[in-house]
């Protein structure tokens, strides 16, 4: 079976579960970040090993389950948990999930994330718009053999971040009192954290956070067409930074520090989303 068969197994696999959904928004939670899919008004989850084809996370901290539901009116489907490369998962199958959410329809994409500051201005817990990334994984969640329906087999990526979307994500953080961080997203395969000389490295390439998720998805939503917004959520100082060796406890516990700020950005925003 293709890819694009894969994807509509799936996506006929969700509107069973979840009947008469049409969600115009998805939204993809990352590390720490899951809380908000609980928001959801008329939610209907579905657990990650329920859905033919779809990877299942070992991390802990990601829940793996996709969430149908609303916000206020919008009608909105969430993943609650992702996949990541450094978990053995060819490329193509770290892009699956996002895949589905646009085989389900959806006009934009929201991907959040925790990642390292390596702009000297920020810190730990601010929130970071993504307004671009460089990708230095060593892959690309299109390798292999490119289906025309899904999209272009060399697509343009010079606003792989839709302006008008990120424009009304500033909007929203205005609105819900978030001081919005900019900046660019470096990705790493991981899952060992950086070296002091990688971030230095990272900086001079022009990075602002570095993390190891959300490119893949990114370029497969801009693949088939589909908007995108992003928000990182600065964990921690990048390695060198700080004095403190980089955990994963440290990344969880700032998540869950601002959660609340990330969450009231995040409801606010996702009904302006809609609207672009
Ligand atoms: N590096 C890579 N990935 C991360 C980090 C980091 O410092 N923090 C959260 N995810």
């Amino acid at each position: 079976m293709g890819l694009y068969e894969q994807l509509e197994e799936c996506a006929a696999a969700v509107r069973a579960r979840a009947p008469g959904a049409a969600p115009k928004v998805g939204l993809i939670l990352g590390s720490g970040l899951g809380s908000f899919a609980d928001s959801l008004a008329d939610r209907v989850s579905v657990p990650y090993s329920d859905l033919p084809h779809f990877p299942v996370s070992s991390v802990p901290g990601h829940a793996g389950r996709l969430v149908v539901g609303r916000i206020g009116t919008e009608p909105v489907v969430v993943m609650q948990g992702r996949v990541h490369f450094y978990e053995g998962y060819t490329p193509a199958q770290v892009a699956f999930p996002a895949r589905v959410l646009c085989a389900l329809g959806i006009r934009s994409l929201v991907v959040t994330n925790a990642a390292g500051a390596i702009n000297l201005a920020y810190r730990p817990g601010d929130l970071m718009a993504i307004t671009d990334h460089v990708n230095l994984s060593g892959w690309n969640a299109l390798v292999g053999p490119n289906d025309d329906r899904l999209g272009p087999r060399f697509p343009d990526m010079s606003h792989a971040y839709d302006l008008a979307l990120t424009a009304q994500l500033f909007e929203a953080g205005k609105r819900a009192g978030v001081d919005l961080k900019r900046g660019v997203y470096a990705i790493l395969s991981g899952p060992s954290y950086e070296t002091p000389a990688e971030i230095r490295a990272l900086r001079t390439l022009g990075a602002d956070a570095v993390g190891m998720s959300t490119v893949p998805e990114v370029v497969a939503a801009a693949h088939m067409g589909v908007k995108v917004a992003g928000v990182s959520c600065l964990t921690n100082l990048a390695a060198g930074i700080g004095s403190k060796p980089l955990s994963h406890e440290e990344v969880s516990e700032t998540a869950n520090r601002v959660r609340d700020l990330f969450c009231r950005l995040l409801a606010d925003f996702i009904p302006a989303a809609a609207k672009v």
